[in-house]
């Protein structure tokens, strides 16, 4: 078979059959003696049984792990193609909901090693006990000895973590481990079922001391919320000058190196605002950065932590800020609300914020800074504001999760 094409997840595709074939490590071009496997969608996933052409695309792999791990699906793109085919992906979104194209930036090449905030999986089966991520479409998990996409310092956190794991896990059981790095060190929180036993709990708290991690944390899967398992340092991340405790498990940017772009792009393109609302605000990454050039921001969240910290942090530094915990989906800001901002930042989960852009789209609210992960969401969600009598007038891309076929966001939109 001859590859036609590439997937929204990396894979190649034979486009000149009857029904598609989705071929896992296949470039445009290249030539493959294919077995077909089950069935996907409108067609068949296949497995390269042997490569007969290499597409002039195709670069070695940078992990060894590449193929199994279901963390990375481009590692084997050289970065002009792994760049276009990422941009391609969203300009096909944006097509698909009738918006321009040509304001969509392009993406910058790809940098290995900026994730300070990761989420992997244990899982142990007897006395073996795998530690990584999970395999491409599967719930095995590949247990990894090296990862590049991680920033330098997260590495001996899952190292120090490893050896600790069998007292916390029982046999054929799992666990996840989110690891963020914050100002004061490693915040580490486990989630898993049942509850955690004073042996698994002392040897968290060896471990923290033994790596000066900042916290640890546990959250039962039964439980509502995490529950500190020992913290040695307050876990703290500084937006615009304002450092934030962050709470156990909450959402922030994975990489600090393209937030810092994304607040830079929020404050220069909500230009001579004064007031802004910043929807979707989580620990208030976006609020303190505009608050700091002096903007009044309102910070919403349905997170009542995140909203308790950005509070507590605008109270104590004396910022220009006021939050709100609100569902967004099911008690979006009237358009009346919105009359009073003359911005908005908008960031919502994957799923997009469709019932806020309704209500955006009746509003006169003068800008919108509209940021996603996911382009199909972020493009139906600007499509409404453009029914609405909004202009979209730059799109930028960022390559925050490098490797993997997410790709983040930010627009532009202005009231014209
Ligand atoms: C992509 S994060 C953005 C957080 C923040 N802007 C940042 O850059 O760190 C999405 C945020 O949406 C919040 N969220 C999810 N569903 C929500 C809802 N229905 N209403 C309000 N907030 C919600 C989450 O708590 C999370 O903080």
């Amino acid at each position: 078979m001859t590859i036609g094409g590439l997937g929204a997840r990396g894979g190649g595709i034979v486009l000149d059959e009857p029904q598609r074939l989705y071929v896992a490590d296949a470039l445009p071009g290249e030539t493959c003696l294919v077995q077909p496997e089950s069935r996907r969608g409108d067609g068949w996933t296949a497995r390269v049984l042997d490569r007969l052409t290499d597409s002039p695309d195709r670069v070695a792999a940078r992990c060894r792990h590449f193929g199994q791990c279901g963390g990375c699906q481009a590692q084997h793109l050289s970065p002009p193609a792994y760049t276009s085919w990422k941009r391609e992906l969203v300009v096909t979104a944006f097509r698909q909901a009738d918006l321009p194209t040509a304001c969509i930036g392009l993406l910058a090449m790809p940098v290995a090693g900026m994730r300070r905030r990761v989420r992997l999986v244990a899982r142990r089966h007897g006395t073996n006990v795998r530690f990584g991520f999970q395999a491409f479409s599967s719930h095995v998990v590949v247990d990894v000895a090296e990862c590049p996409v991680m920033r330098a310092d997260v590495w001996p956190v899952v190292t120090r973590l490893r050896p600790i794991l069998p007292a916390l896990l029982t046999d054929g059981r799992a666990l996840d481990v989110a690891v963020l790095m914050t100002d004061t060190g490693a915040d580490v929180l486990v989630i898993g079922p049942g509850s955690l036993g004073l042996e698994a709990r002392e040897a968290l708290a060896t471990a923290a001391q033994a790596g000066d991690w900042a916290r640890v944390s546990w959250q039962s899967e039964e439980a509502v919320a995490p529950e500190p398992v020992c913290c040695r340092h307050t876990p703290v991340l500084t937006w615009g000058g304002t450092p934030v405790e962050v709470p156990p498990g909450t959402f922030v940017q994975a990489s600090a190196e393209v937030e810092a772009s994304l607040l830079a792009l929020a404050v220069e393109a909500t230009g001579s605002a004064q007031t802004v609302a910043d929807l979707y605000a989580g620990c208030g990454s976006f609020s303190f950065a505009l608050a700091a050039v002096g903007r009044h921001v309102h910070a919403v969240d349905r997170n009542a932590a995140a909203i308790a910290a950005v509070r507590h942090s605008a109270g104590m530094w004396s910022r220009p800020l006021t939050t709100e915990c609100r569902d967004l989906v099911r008690r979006p800001l009237s358009a009346a609300e919105l009359n009073r901002f003359d911005a908005v930042v908008l960031d919502p989960p994957r799923a997009g914020a469709a019932n806020q852009a309704a209500e955006l789209a009746r509003s006169a609210a003068p800008v919108v800074v509209s940021v996603s992960c996911r382009p199909a969401t972020a493009a139906r969600d600007a499509a409404t504001l453009v029914a609405g009598g909004y202009r979209l007038v730059s799109v930028t891309l960022f390559d925050q999760f490098v490797w993997s076929p997410h790709v983040e966001l930010l627009l532009v939109l202005q009231r014209s």
